[in-house]
């Protein structure tokens, strides 16, 4: 790990390359990686295993003071989730835990929950952490703050391909219709709705291929560093 301690904060709307890219960025810089939308996906998977409705926020409150979720780098470097001590890593990429996510992380109480789990990452090494408020709430002072995005159909295209890699087809208008719900209820819940912060770097990927974005988001960030 580099010695000077910094932070990159990277936000921005589902499906716009975020965590593969900032991965991809954290390999090239030699520092940590951290995709919090992973924490907030975990709370989304417990909510859908005790059967909670993730609209009702007291229950999902008594649920969070019950359960025990954990964050770890493995021998590869990549990043596990472990809820009450199960590794969840993969059973929170299914796309109703998505939905899931997006719902709990509208509750207040749920987002001061991971807050402070958030930002110790970020006090003990060089991070490069991906979400949609590390910029505005979690890491304000943070060195460079990127707002990546693309548009919904780029986003969809890709989750599309995605999706059908790994074996589990969905159809694209569906894909489509589910960033649009997703980005409405991100961009319009009362705390830490998903926004630039003022001082962001602007980055639209549309039409990019991967590594047109790598290497765009890499030259952004060694100019302000
Ligand atoms: O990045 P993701 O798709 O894995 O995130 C899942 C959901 O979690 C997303 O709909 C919004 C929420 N989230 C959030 O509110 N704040 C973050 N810092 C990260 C994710």
């Amino acid at each position: 790990m580099s010695e000077k301690r910094y932070a990159i904060a990277i936000d921005g709307p589902s499906g716009a390359g975020k965590s593969t890219l900032a991965r991809a960025a954290a390999k090239a810089l030699g520092i940590l990686y951290v995709d919090t939308g992973a924490i907030y996906r975990t709370v989304g998977l417990c909510v859908r295993q005790r059967g909670v409705e993730p609209a009702d926020q007291p229950a999902v409150e008594a649920l969070l003071r019950n359960i025990h979720i954990e964050m770890c780098y493995g021998e590869d470097g990549l990043q596990r989730m472990f809820l009450c001590g199960t590794d969840v890593t993969d059973a929170i990429r299914l796309p109703e835990v998505s939905v899931l996510a997006s719902k709990v992380s509208a509750i207040p109480s749920v987002r001061d929950f991971l807050l402070e789990m958030q930002r110790d990452m970020a006090r003990r090494q060089s991070v490069i952490m991906d979400g949609r408020d590390i910029g505005t709430v979690v890491l304000p002072e943070a060195e460079v703050k990127i707002y990546l995005t693309a548009s919904p159909e780029d986003r969809a295209r890709r989750r599309y391909l995605e999706l059908q890699r790994r074996g589990t087809p969905q159809d694209f208008d569906q894909l489509l219709r589910e960033i649009e719900e997703r980005d409405l209820r991100d961009k319009n819940r009362s705390v830490s709705p998903l926004r630039p912060a003022e001082d962001a770097i602007i980055l639209d990927t549309t039409g990019n291929t991967f590594e047109q974005s790598l290497t765009l988001l890499l030259k952004t960030v060694r100019e302000r560093l």
